[in-house]
């Protein structure tokens, strides 16, 4: 019998409906994606970037749903900024049973030639932010589960936005890659030690994708990136998202969405790493 009810619990994904979520980057591109795809679902949403007029635009777009729309303005590239996305859910009594770390930047061009200042955001945003609020919120979601740790599907999640730039050592984008190889093994990793909990940890990994990320990209003078291949892999914002929720939903712990996408990121995990060095310094070569 208890074996059954494990197993249950185990097939049993995030149920969507009445969430209360706090997403990340939502004031544009796939965060405000998340938000249009909850909003018919959820209790709650929490609705986290620094430009306060797109975020109103967002929560205006979605008024005609019944769930209740805040927005928290904050830079979550420092640590004043991700101190008051906590202060905001006290002050506001929301108690989130799901995360969306979406928010994230690139910077295009070597390492070399980059700036301290883009490739310290970069790592704060990418990365400290992701862990740091994650790790903050983990009390709550861990409550949210345990108050129906009998019921047959899970309450709580964390869903994490990584890359398929996270299977690559990227010549031209290394922090960006690195930053989301990190994001997908701490997924992976967290994924496993909160299944106990009955806390379902998911990680997307999107390819390129139709949103502001290249312009916030590019440099000032211009470097832009090697777009060579990319129209086999583009699939729109609302895709990608769809699948992520999906992934919550059905206990994945990481997924490639769209099918260039999927097939590269399975090829990716296969390859050995010096075919794989080869082949990007090949490609590297040719700019
Ligand atoms: N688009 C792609 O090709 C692609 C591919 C793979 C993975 N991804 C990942 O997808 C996620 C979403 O990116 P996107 O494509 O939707 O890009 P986007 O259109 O540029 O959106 C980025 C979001 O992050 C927010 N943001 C940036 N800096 C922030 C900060 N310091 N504090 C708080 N919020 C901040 C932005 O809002 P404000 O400017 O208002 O702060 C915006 O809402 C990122 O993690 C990205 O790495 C994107």
């Amino acid at each position: 019998m208890t074996v059954l009810l494990l197993a249950l619990l185990m097939a049993n994904g995030f149920q969507l409906e009445k969430c209360r979520a706090v997403i990340t980057g939502a004031s544009g591109g796939l965060g405000a994606e998340f938000a249009r795809q909850l909003a018919p679902h959820a209790d709650t949403l929490v609705l986290v970037a620094r430009r306060a007029e797109a975020l109103e635009m967002v929560k205006q777009e979605l008024s005609s749903f019944n769930a209740t729309i805040l927005c928290c303005v904050a830079d979550l590239a420092t640590d004043a900024g991700r101190n008051e996305v906590m202060t905001f859910l006290e002050t506001h009594d929301v108690r989130p049973n799901l995360l969306i770390n979406n928010a994230g930047l690139g910077d295009y061009g070597s390492f070399a030639s980059s700036t301290a200042e883009k490739t310290r955001t970069q790592i704060e945003l990418n990365i400290t932010a992701l862990t740091m609020l994650t790790h903050a919120l983990l009390p709550l979601l861990c409550e949210s589960a345990g108050n129906h740790a009998l019921a047959s599907m899970a309450t709580a999640g964390v869903l994490n936005v990584s890359s398929l730039a996270s299977m690559l050592p990227m010549p031209d984008l290394a922090v960006y890659a690195a930053s989301k190889s990190y994001v997908t093994s701490f997924s992976e990793a967290l994924a496993i030690e909160m299944a106990p909990k009955n806390v379902i940890v998911s990680c997307v990994c999107p390819g390129p994708t139709p949103t502001n990320f290249s312009q916030t990209a590019k440099r000032e003078d211009g470097t832009d990136t090697n777009r060579e291949g990319q129209s086999l892999l583009r699939i729109p914002p609302s895709e990608v998202v769809s699948r992520a929720l999906m992934a919550l939903q059905q206990r994945e712990a990481c997924v490639f969405p769209g099918v260039g996408v999927s097939i590269a990121g399975r090829l990716f995990r296969l390859m050995p790493r010096s075919v794989m060095r080869w082949l990007l310094k090949r490609r590297h070569g040719k700019e």
